[in-house]
């Protein structure tokens, strides 16, 4: 059995404010083994990154807070740490590249500065040593001419090689973990392509485990070994990919795939938005967050968050619909496609 690196339980985050509580994360459960890829989808503000920020404790606080469950990193309570031990994890076990890459890159610092001060924070290396690493990284994630663009601010970097920079830096450490929280943009194509390439090597070479956030089905379906898919916070669905793509239970994963051209190919497809508004994480219903836009609502589905289902070896699923009536539900969707209201 490949080592178990991260187990996190029944993890719940939520920002304390002025209008109210948002319950951005509530009662998510996953595992990650060494060199295994979780890929974690669901549409726009259904709480991926602020899973993936709860895990590196970088949720701010305030407003937001953990406010429930475990966060294990290979047996050690990760919320138990203080801050300057959770630093070192930072740097050393788990990294993360980020959705934004102007939010972790310091303007009024030269790009190699900023990768040779992260590999100096976390290995014995001397200046002269982490900025030949500094480059040598950036030529690994494809920068061209990269011991003369090392020494570039990032402002003279395009937005590509920003995310690009990112990956370098993050990369830096050959952390145990890896984090891709995907940009969403349209502009990022061969960054993701970048990105994945970038996560082969580091799982072949280092057996990192890797979490992909992502709004691509498509590329889950190629890289992950297993897959959660989350709605309003919550997670719907869990499970090895197979299942999630032949054997799906959850309404909202029929619908997720249902705007896939082809499901035995699954090509590089981006998600089609379901019909019907997101749930307002103000206003969530006690019960699944999910109704209002499902078409299989029944009676407690609005009441009560039904209790995690196992309906295959590790794959479960969060829903009212009877197990041996979802089956025959999703066979009478034409192809997935149109069934929601
Ligand atoms: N600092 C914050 N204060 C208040 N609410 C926040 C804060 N950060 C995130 N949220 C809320 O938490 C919810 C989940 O956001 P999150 O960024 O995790 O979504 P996401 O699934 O990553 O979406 P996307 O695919 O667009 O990146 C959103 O409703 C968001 O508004
Ligand atoms: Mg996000």
């Amino acid at each position: 059995m490949a080592e178990r690196l991260l187990e996190v339980t029944d993890l719940s985050t939520h920002f304390f404010t002025h209008a109210g509580v948002v319950k951005a994360v509530n009662g998510v459960s996953f595992t990650l083994d060494r060199q295994e890829t979780l890929g974690i989808v669901g549409e726009s503000g259904s709480g991926k990154t602020v899973a993936a920020l709860s895990v590196m404790r970088l949720i701010p606080d305030p407003p937001g807070k953990i406010v429930e469950g475990s966060l294990m990193l290979r047996g050690r309570d990760l919320r138990a740490l203080s801050d300057d031990e959770m630093r070192q994890v930072r740097g050393n076990d788990i990294a993360m590249i980020f959705q934004d890459p102007m939010t972790s890159l310091n303007p009024v610092f030269k790009i190699g500065d900023q990768i040779a001060e992260a590999i100096m924070l976390h290995q014995d290396k001397g200046k002269d040593e982490a900025w030949r690493l500094a480059a040598e990284l950036l030529e690994r994630v494809g920068i061209p001419d990269a011991k003369n663009r090392v020494k570039q601010y990032p402002f003279e970097f395009s937005g590509g090689m920003r995310q690009r920079a990112m990956i370098a830096m993050a990369i830096s450490c050959n952390p145990d973990i890896l984090i891709a929280d995907e940009p969403t943009t349209a502009l990022d194509v061969t960054i993701q392509a970048q990105i994945i390439d970038v996560m082969r090597e580091m799982q072949t070479q280092y057996h990192s485990g890797v979490i992909l956030i992502t709004h691509d089905l498509g590329v889950v379906a190629e890289i992950a070994d297993k897959v959660m898919v989350m709605y309003g916070g919550r997670t719907v669905e869990y499970g090895p990919v197979d299942e999630i793509y032949y054997n799906p239970h959850h309404p909202y994963t029929w619908g997720l795939l249902g705007s896939l051209p082809r499901l035995d190919l699954a090509e590089k497809h981006r998600l089609e938005p379901i019909k019907g508004q997101p749930p307002d994480l103000l206003l969530l219903p006690p019960g699944c967050p999910f109704v209002g836009r499902c078409a299989f609502e029944l009676p407690p589905c609005r009441e009560r968050w039904p209790e995690h289902e196992e309906v295959g070896p590790g794959h479960g699923v969060h829903c009212w619909i009877p197990n041996d009536q979802r089956l025959e539900t999703r066979a009478g969707l034409p192809r997935f496609k149109e069934w929601v209201a």
